[in-house]
């Protein structure tokens, strides 16, 4: 299964989804590709924001190696599951698809934890340090629903 996490900046958000998601795949013995890219390009080729890696390495996770990137419309084709981490994400993603958007491809994370509800991961960029550890539960409960949702039977746990 290839995934790719999306936000508007690859910086806050999806670098922390890449990062908790890639972790527990390892951990359950799943062989995924897990990647992560952001919408607006702004912070192309910089590292996840200095919050992000703080709170995933307090959690036990190294995300410093993670460089932005920007979506592509390619990426619909690349990838099985797309994960916007808010709607206006998915707004931006449509936008730079065109023609070739794939709806059914293309998911808001946290319609994984809470389905059909269409919650946005809040985007902790103009907040504080708090913010960014309600984004990392949020994200981390989201990932932990995909990995028991996807896992190949027998190693599924629900
Ligand atoms: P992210 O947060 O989408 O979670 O990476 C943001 C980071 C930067 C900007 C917006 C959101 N920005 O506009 O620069």
């Amino acid at each position: 299964m290839k995934i790719l996490m999306v936000c508007l900046g690859n910086i806050c958000r999806s670098p922390l989804a890449e990062g908790i998601l890639k972790h527990k795949a390892a951990a359950a013995g799943l062989n995924w590709v897990i990647e992560s890219a952001g919408t607006n390009g702004y912070h192309i080729g910089e590292a996840p924001h200095k919050l992000s890696q703080k709170v995933a390495t307090l959690n036990g996770i190294n995300i410093c190696e993670q460089r932005a990137r920007q979506f592509v419309a390619a990426d619909l084709e690349a990838y099985d599951k797309l994960y916007a981490m808010a709607d206006d994400v998915i707004a931006d993603m449509k936008r730079i698809a065109g023609s070739k958007w794939n709806e059914s491809k293309v998911h808001l994370l946290l319609n994984e934890l809470n389905p059909g509800s269409n919650e946005s991961v809040p985007d902790p960029w103009y907040g504080t340090e708090p913010g960014y550890h309600d984004v990392y539960k949020l994200i981390n409960e989201a990932c932990e629903f995909i990995i028991e949702k996807y896992s190949p039977m027998p190693d599924k746990k629900v």
